[in-house]
């Protein structure tokens, strides 16, 4: 089901993210695309590593894209009610492993993520924000409980994370970002603001294939030569865990979504997320066939035109030389 994007202008963007190879390609995306993204700034948060890394990593990957002005900020150490779990069996114990980049140089910002979250959002016009977490929720959860009322300034929220016809890839049940921080999942669903999200169901056929791969060692750039060296090293988990073709780039898909909306496709349905039972935690139970006639609260991708999102990624990954 197409959504209609005629209105679409350029968009201001809060990134949080938890880097991750995914996640750093997501992030030279975003830096690549000035024309149709106003990125204010990169908040992190734990999840595929701790947050000392999640941080130190967005800024290799801005000084690596010739940006060090970009504003990086370190937010939850932890989720909220939950012991933080990690996922250094695919991204490696540095979280970029295969990206081999210099420690940065570049400034971590003093504000706390969550405050810039909420100052941003205090100081904008109503609507006007776009908020793509792409890693667990656990910063913007403690925005919104934090201050509620910056609530109507959110135009949207575009996230990576559940699986809905999928099973999960941590637990049989969940997907990463969400079993992480189930709570702060709910809580932002909670909000009622518009939410799109991107599970599993998508990302898994955004595979980067060994094809692909060339084409981004091809750039011959230092963006193409760590894009190759780092996505080499994720490529070989689900490849050998799913037997799939290559290794899913999820979190690019968010970023795809705001720059060319009509490479996905999806629907809009009602969803509630799994907060207590240990067994099914943090899965994303959408009603993808409207059995329970509830208005709709989340519009899920479950499909994209793979080689147009290819084609994007790698002409603008080019930008950078
Ligand atoms: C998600 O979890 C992380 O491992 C990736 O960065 C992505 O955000 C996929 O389940
Ligand atoms: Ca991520």
């Amino acid at each position: 089901m197409a959504q209609d994007f005629s209105a679409m202008t350029k968009r201001a963007v809060i990134l949080d993210c938890d880097p991750g190879q995914d996640d750093a390609v997501a992030i030279l995306l975003a830096l690549a695309s000035k024309d149709d993204i106003d990125l204010l700034g990169i908040t992190t948060v734990a999840g595929n590593v701790p947050l000392g890394l999640t941080e130190s990593n967005a800024r290799r990957i801005c000084e690596l894209a010739g940006r060090p002005d970009m504003k990086v900020f370190a937010g939850a150490s932890q989720p909220l009610m939950r012991k933080l779990v990690t996922a250094e069996w695919i991204h490696g114990r540095t979280g970029l492993d295969g990206a081999n980049l210099p420690d940065p140089t570049m400034p971590l910002q003093e504000q706390h993520s969550v405050d810039f979250i909420i100052d941003t959002c205090r100081t904008a016009s109503d609507g006007s924000i776009t908020l793509c977490p792409i890693g667990p929720m656990t910063n913007l959860a403690l925005a919104f409980m934090k201050a509620p009322d910056i609530v109507p300034k959110v135009q949207e929220i575009v996230c990576m994370g559940g699986a809905v016809k999928e099973f999960g890839n941590t637990t049989p049940a969940a997907e990463f970002n969400i079993y992480v921080d189930p709570q702060a999942a709910k809580v932002v669903l909670d909000t009622g603001i518009k939410l799109t999200m991107m599970p599993l169901d998508v990302t898994h056929k955004a595979l980067v294939t060994p094809e692909r791969l060339q084409r981004m060692k091809d750039l011959n750039s230092p963006v193409g030569d760590v894009c190759g060296g780092m996505l080499d090293y994720f490529n070989r988990f689900d490849m050998t865990r799913y037997g799939f073709d290559g290794g899913p780039l999820h979190d690019p898909c968010v970023i795809a979504y705001l720059i060319k909306p009509e490479l996905f496709s999806g629907r809009n349905v009602f969803m509630d997320i799994e907060v207590t039972s240990e067994l099914t935690m943090g899965q994303t139970l959408a009603d993808w066939w409207d059995i329970q006639e509830k208005e709709p609260n989340a519009y899920i991708c479950d499909d994209l035109d793979v080689e147009g999102f290819f084609d994007l990624l790698i002409q603008r990954l080019a930008v950078f030389g």
